[in-house]
């Protein structure tokens, strides 16, 4: 699908993808596991320019889990250095293109090489304000509300905030994603019906879209196709059909 048949009156603000299917891809093409992840990139890029020329304004992207660090250290090392030498070559590319780039997960786990390549271009892409890429990094779901719990447990405990005042907006304000609006659209590539412990809190009342493609060979075309199925839901938000219509 051409970016020109998308119907622009109806964009998801927050669209996130969990980019799944890249060791399959590489098992298909008689390749190591890695040459899936490396050729991953390239949709990444793909549907990063797509995203922005459709007018998306929060790009969600899951490229590395909690759960993914119980993989064969091999791998993980090879994503950890594959990850490095995406930034340093993105990062430019990025900022000439008026996106900024942000991180969400326990960067703190991730190898000191990946937190400060990140760093760089987080602060060199921070004032632009075109897209808006989020990197999942290290990230799950119940990591982060176990994250907030902590965090409002201490606060409790000094007194800033008081038990009446707990409820689902200041819950948000403590989730490292704050400040993002909840994405309407989720896209799941490579063909399981999971959610694999991304953004459980925010995906409450999310659309979601699952794919059979892997995701090496994702592009924008295919992320064309999502919001443009995206735009034949009705939400309803718990309410009947007739009170969404007028
Ligand atoms: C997704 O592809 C990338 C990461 C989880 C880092 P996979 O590596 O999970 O690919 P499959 O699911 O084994 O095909
Ligand atoms: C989910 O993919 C995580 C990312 C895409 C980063 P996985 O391939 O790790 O998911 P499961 O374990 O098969 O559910
Ligand atoms: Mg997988």
């Amino acid at each position: 699908m051409h970016f020109k048949e998308v119907n622009k009156d109806r964009i998801p603000q927050h669209v996130a993808i969990i980019m799944d299917g890249n060791g399959r891809w590489a098992e298909q093409h008689g390749l190591d596991r890695i040459f899936g992840h490396k050729e991953g990139v390239e949709a990444v890029r793909s549907v990063v320019e797509g995203a922005g020329e459709i007018g998306i304004q929060y790009l969600t992207l899951y490229a590395f889990s909690t759960e993914n660090w119980n993989r064969p250290k091999d791998e993980v090392d090879a994503l950890m250095g594959l990850l490095v030498r995406a930034i340093v070559a993105e990062t430019e590319n990025l900022h000439k293109n008026n996106v900024s780039l942000r991180a969400i997960g326990d960067l703190a786990s991730m190898p000191v090489e990946v937190q400060q390549n990140l760093e760089g271009a987080i602060t060199r892409t921070a004032e632009n304000t075109g897209l808006r890429l989020v990197l999942a990094l290290s990230y799950s779901g119940r990591w982060e509300i176990v994250e907030a719990v902590k965090k409002m447990a201490n606060e409790l405990k000094n007194a800033k905030i008081d038990k009446s005042e707990l409820n689902e907006e200041l819950i948000g304000k403590y989730l490292p994603t704050f400040g993002l609006p909840d994405p309407e659209l989720l896209i799941r590539t490579g063909g399981e019906y999971r959610v694999s412990n991304f953004l459980l809190w925010q995906i409450a009342y999310t659309e979601l879209y699952f794919t059979q493609k892997l995701w090496p060979d994702y592009r924008k075309e295919d992320l064309f196709e999502a919001v443009n199925d995206f735009q034949t839901r009705e939400r309803r938000f718990g309410k009947t059909s007739e009170q969404i219509r007028i």
